[in-house]
């Protein structure tokens, strides 16, 4: 199988599966439990159908969305996620480059594998800083401020992942960060030696946004579990919340709400945006789809705050969905790190090209020509 190959979401990912040695692989794959809600947030999507209105003679396109201050030329884009210089040599590098070039947000999560400066300085594209708040303070202020002189757009603080999620595939496989080996993996190591070699050859693995402050997960390695159980600040409450809005002072982003209740205090603190997400199915197993629960929020408090959908997504249908329900945009994980892995920039621009292409052919077939036109008039639910 060859990029060229690849046309779908799940095309990636079995390139993906190909080129990763397993326990990298089933990091990005895997979820918590028996990953119920992983399958969900995908499944949701198909409970309800679009209705299209025909000979609507609309020629030209216009999917541009405007999110936290920032105009997308696209209502989708990539969501904060770690350690992506494992998936692929060219890491968040690539990710920020395709971003820009499809003009969309992407996000670097606190344990990303290149510092926020480089970042900074390589794109003027739209760009969330994924805040981990950890027991260490002095890190948390200083990633904050940061955040602040490389002027990204906006903070996105995740609040689902007060403790580590029950990954069984990541027991099974024994996945670090670093990666170490074990006797077992060994073999799923030798066996990928592109993935490897590049590893072993190319710049050293560390989380600069970190360095200096934490050496687990760079120097000493840890579960992303137990990174999360012994790093993270167990304590944080929406007092906290606040003060690191106030602190931040710009476009603030709660990831991780899925209470009609939390939804309305996001707003109450001062958050322009939230993600409606269950961290892709990773932490808590059992826990509602973002879909599925989209309405309620977009009802509660769509007027007061950007609500996006986050989790699940496939395929262009998907996002125009949700965008009927009343997302601003949607966003993804997986949906560019199996094309990244699969491929580097090249991957997540083919990605990106295909779902691109796949939402502009899909509000053509609907007879809608901007996104205000994707109303709960266009859905039936079975
Ligand atoms: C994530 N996600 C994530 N979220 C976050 O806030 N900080 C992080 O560091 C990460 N890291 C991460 C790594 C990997 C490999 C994955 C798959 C996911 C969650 C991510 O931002 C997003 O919420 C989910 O990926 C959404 O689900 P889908 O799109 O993957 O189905
Ligand atoms: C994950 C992290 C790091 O989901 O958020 O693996």
């Amino acid at each position: 199988m060859r990029l060229a190959d690849c046309h779908n979401v799940e095309d990636f990912r079995q390139l993906a599966k190909q080129r990763l040695p397993y326990p990298v692989f089933h990091y990005i794959d895997g979820a918590a439990d028996d990953e119920i809600t992983r399958r969900r947030n995908t499944a949701a999507f198909d409970d309800c159908d679009l209705i299209p209105n025909v000979l609507a003679g609309a020629s030209k396109i216009d999917m541009g969305v405007t999110l936290m201050g920032r105009r997308m030329e696209m209502p989708l884009f990539l969501s904060p996620t770690a350690l992506q210089r494992l998936f692929h040599w060219q890491g968040e590098r690539a990710v920020a480059r395709a971003a820009e070039k499809f003009g969309t947000f992407f996000g670097i999560s606190s344990l990303a594998t290149v510092s926020i400066e480089e970042i900074a300085a390589l794109t003027s594209g739209p760009k969330m800083f994924q805040l981990y708040v950890h027991k260490d303070q002095g890190l948390n202020a200083s990633l904050i401020e940061r955040c602040k002189a490389a002027k990204f757009d906006a903070l996105t603080l995740t609040v689902d992942t007060i403790v580590g999620g029950n990954r069984e595939r990541c027991l099974r496989t024994g996945f670090t960060s670093p990666p170490r080996l074990t006797p077992s993996s060994a073999v799923s190591f030798a066996a990928h030696p592109g993935w490897t070699l590049n590893y072993l050859l190319r710049e050293k693995f560390e989380l600069p946004n970190l360095s200096g402050h934490v050496a687990e997960g760079s120097k000493t390695a840890l579960s992303v579990a137990d990174y999360f159980n012994t790093m993270l600040d167990q304590t944080l409450d929406w007092t906290a919340a606040e003060r690191i809005a106030r602190d931040w002072g710009g476009h603030f982003c709660l990831k991780g709400i899925m209470s009609v209740d939390d939804a309305r205090r996001a707003a109450d603190i001062g958050a322009t945006a939230i993600m409606v997400s269950n961290h892709g199915g990773r932490q808590l197993d059992g826990s509602r789809a973002p879909f599925d629960q989209l309405a309620a929020i977009v009802d509660a408090v769509g007027d007061r705050l950007d609500v996006i959908c986050d989790g699940g997504v496939r395929r262009g249908t998907h996002v125009l969905k949700a965008l009927s329900v009343g997302a601003k945009a949607c966003s993804g994980g997986r949906l560019y790190l199996y094309a990244l892995a699969a491929g580097g920039q090249a991957g997540v621009e083919r990605a990106l090209t295909r779902l691109r292409d796949e939402i502009e052919r899909d509000m053509r077939l609907m007879g809608v020509a901007n996104v205000a036109g994707l109303t709960r008039a266009n859905l039936a639910w079975r």
